[in-house]
């Protein structure tokens, strides 16, 4: 194991830290040119509170700056007035293999973000899907080896969880999420790395907020990911889980500060960006990125 003499000893990267891979990622995101809250649709949201969108955007682009200094790609898709929940990228569909299964939100107010987006993947060279079910994308199903967890209880339905089986021919692991601050899968878990044991290490691939999640959901959570990472209700309540990771590097909240030792503990590196003004809109680092898998 390699040492940082620079580093004071809390600092020191984990004994795994070596052997954690960080994988090349491709990401869709929206500047948040129109950001505002002028309707509620989650507990975060308060229209009556101001907004900062100047500083929704230099916010925005360090995450975006972040990934490229990362070595990653990003597009970018162009917002669209009157749609301010837009830079919440995550919600425009979900994408393996090349092929993209677009969205269908469960809220009016986001439906004209569906046919945008579905417009950029055909544009770009994706195979497009049209959803039957109601589902919002990347913000509750999430890829895990060959496996997509699925989330649902708020806004994506039960039938989605087929319908994505379908067209992807993968297993699904329906979720069932019970506290309202949590409404989106990706909100309660983070993926680390997808390979699983892919590092070699252990198979701290997943973290999670248990209180999230009712106890059958917490139960096959338990069992099929014994090493996770369980999240407090402290640094879930910031967005901690709220992340992206390319399997060694994990941008997440600077205010997760539980969670970023969790991470540092396991041999991941933690990479601190803040998106408070966003979180206004009930979303975070995960939420302004969707994952293009070609
Ligand atoms: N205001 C947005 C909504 O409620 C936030 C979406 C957050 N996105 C996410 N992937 N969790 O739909």
């Amino acid at each position: 194991m390699s040492t940082h003499p620079t580093l004071p000893q809390t600092q020191q990267p984990g004994p795994e830290a070596a052997e954690r891979i960080a994988q090349h990622r491709r990401y869709l995101m929206c500047r948040p040119e129109h950001f505002t809250v002028s309707y509620r649709i989650n507990p975060w949201m308060e229209p009556a509170r101001p907004t900062d969108t100047a500083k929704a955007l230099r916010q925005w682009q360090e995450l975006h700056d972040t990934y490229l200094r990362l070595g990653h790609e990003v597009e970018l898709i162009d917002p669209v007035p009157g749609l301010p929940d837009m830079v919440y990228t995550a919600n425009g569909g979900f994408i393996i293999d090349g092929r993209a299964l677009g969205v269908r939100f469960r809220v009016p107010e986001r439906r004209g973000e569906e046919r945008p987006f579905m417009d950029w993947f055909a544009a770009h060279g994706f195979e497009v899907i049209e959803p039957v079910e109601v589902q919002e994308g990347e913000g509750d199903f999430l890829l895990v080896g060959d496996t997509i967890l699925a989330g649902t209880g708020f806004r994506s339905v039960g039938d989605s969880h087929r319908e994505v089986a379908d067209v992807f021919g993968r297993e699904v692991v329906s979720l069932r999420l019970i506290d309202p601050r949590f409404y989106h899968l990706d909100t309660a878990i983070a993926v680390l790395d997808p390979v699983q044991g892919h590092s070699g290490v252990d198979r701290a691939n997943i973290a999670y907020l248990p209180t999230a999640f009712d106890d059958h959901s917490r139960a096959v959570l338990a069992e099929r990911f014994p090493d996770a990472i369980a999240v407090s209700d402290e640094d879930g309540a910031v967005f901690g889980l709220n992340t992206a990771s390319d399997g060694r590097n994990v941008i997440v909240s600077p205010r997760a500060v539980g969670f970023i030792g969790q991470l540092r503990d396991r041999g991941y590196i933690p990479v601190p960006v803040d998106l408070s003004e966003l979180l206004l809109g009930g979303g975070g680092i995960k939420c302004c990125t969707l994952e293009l898998r070609g």
